[in-house]
């Protein structure tokens, strides 16, 4: 089966999984085919060296970033608090033959960013857990060279992000913007 095929189902059965649970930790909650062909895109232009994502659920999105990180010769590290999904990430992974371009960790993403070094992602995707990213927010300068930091659900839950927004851009500077693509996607600059 093609990858591109392999996404469709994967997506497929996400949805479905989250209208067949209530509980929100067994919820797959995966971007939108839309956002993936962003990542896609954005990756194939930028060729970022070394690639983050935080919230790696069941590695839809991680599907999308290592293939495009396959081409252009780069490496993704993601991160889920959940031992479940890592496991079944690395499955599907390995189905789609990625496995070799992407270190699975299962941490909680601050404790993670703590323990990186500085600057040594030029990429940063954040889906993970909205409440905690204003805590997340000086590491995830320190550790991004920017590069560029991409955060989903910029729409659909902009009120829960409305203070990070305003952390990066009048604390950090940077520039900021919207797209209206899958649930949302911030796009975070440094233009200084
Ligand atoms: C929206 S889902 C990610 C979906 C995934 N990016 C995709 O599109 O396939 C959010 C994920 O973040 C994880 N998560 C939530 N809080 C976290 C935390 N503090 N540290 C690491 N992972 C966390 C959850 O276990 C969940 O799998």
């Amino acid at each position: 089966m093609s990858v591109e095929s392999y996404l469709e189902r994967l997506y497929e059965e996400g949805r479905q999984a989250d209208t067949s649970t209530s509980k929100r930790s067994e919820m797959m909650l995966n971007i939108t085919p839309s956002t993936g062909v962003f990542l896609d895109l954005l990756l194939s232009e930028l060729k970022p060296k070394r690639i983050l994502e935080l919230g790696t659920s069941n590695g839809y999105s991680t599907i999308w970033l290592a293939r495009a990180a396959k081409r252009i010769g780069s490496q993704v590290d993601t991160v889920d608090k959940s031992y479940k999904k890592a496991q079944l990430a690395g499955q599907h992974l390995a189905e789609c033959n990625l496995q070799d371009v992407v270190v699975l960790h299962v941490a909680d993403g601050g404790e993670f960013l703590r323990g990186c070094d500085t600057a040594i992602y030029d990429f940063v995707f954040l889906d993970a857990d909205r409440a905690a990213y204003c805590h997340w927010v000086d590491d995830l300068v320190r550790v991004t060279r920017f590069g560029l930091l991409v955060v989903d659900n910029a729409i659909s839950h902009s009120m829960e992000l409305r203070e990070f927004k305003r952390h990066l851009s009048t604390n950090f500077g940077f520039n900021v913007t919207v797209l209206p693509i899958g649930n949302g996607q911030m796009i975070v600059q440094d233009v200084g």
